[in-house]
């Protein structure tokens, strides 16, 4: 990469040379969150390993979550690390790194709430981060559910919290942080799913990838 940006500023989407470029999200404890002004978390001590592998300067870009995959595969930004799962339909857009953590979908609830399980999902409220995996899991897999899409997890938890809505699906390490922020929820036991997140890459930066 350092070579390709060397030659040319446009092979890296006009990107000082020396910059590695992070799209992020950072509404994601303990993944990628604000400490006072700072983005920090487990995916920027990655990326900030990986870039001082390369000797390169890591730049944090913080956006929606449903603008990481466009920033990568524009070129816009060089990885996009977010606590991102592959998933078949994001493997059209952008390539995957080797996979660095393992994850799952779970269900937040009232700690009073009679929602048990996930069978007991069923036509309820679901408030889930726009753009995400929980999203899409329960627009699809369960039935007659209304959801809600907020812009960040935890407004969703919020909304759980004033009794705005049933039950929050998000990732279980989040989920973690989110309830110990809260009062009165709880995480079922039962996941909805198994995720593994990676980082994406452009499909055209290949030295990248390697
Ligand atoms: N793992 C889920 C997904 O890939 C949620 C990731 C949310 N990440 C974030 N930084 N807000 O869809």
């Amino acid at each position: 990469l350092v070579g390709v940006c060397a030659l040319s500023l446009a092979a890296c989407g006009g990107k000082e040379d020396d910059t590695l470029t992070m799209a992020t999200n950072a509404e994601f404890p303990p993944y990628e969150y604000y400490e006072n002004d700072e983005i920090v978390g487990i995916d920027v001590e990655i990326a900030t390993a990986i870039a001082e592998e390369l000797g390169m300067k890591l730049e944090v870009e913080d956006m929606a979550f449903d603008s990481v995959i466009p920033a990568v595969s524009s070129g816009k930004a060089d990885i996009g690390v977010a606590g991102m799962t592959v998933d078949p339909d994001r493997l059209e857009s952008v390539n995957f790194s080797d996979t660095y953590a393992d994850a799952s979908q779970v269900i937040i609830v009232k700690e009073d709430s009679a929602i048990a399980g996930p069978a007991d999902l069923e036509g309820k409220s679901i408030g889930v981060q726009l753009g995400t995996t929980g999203d899409t899991y329960s627009s699809e897999n369960v039935k007659d559910a209304k959801v809600e899409q907020y812009s960040k997890g935890f407004e969703a938890v919020q909304a759980l919290t004033q009794g705005k809505i049933d039950a929050v699906v998000i990732d279980s390490h989040t989920a973690k942080e989110f309830v110990k922020e809260a009062e009165g929820l709880k995480i079922l036991d039962e996941p909805l799913t198994e995720e593994e997140y990676a980082i994406a890459i452009a499909k055209d930066n290949k030295e990248l990838m390697e």
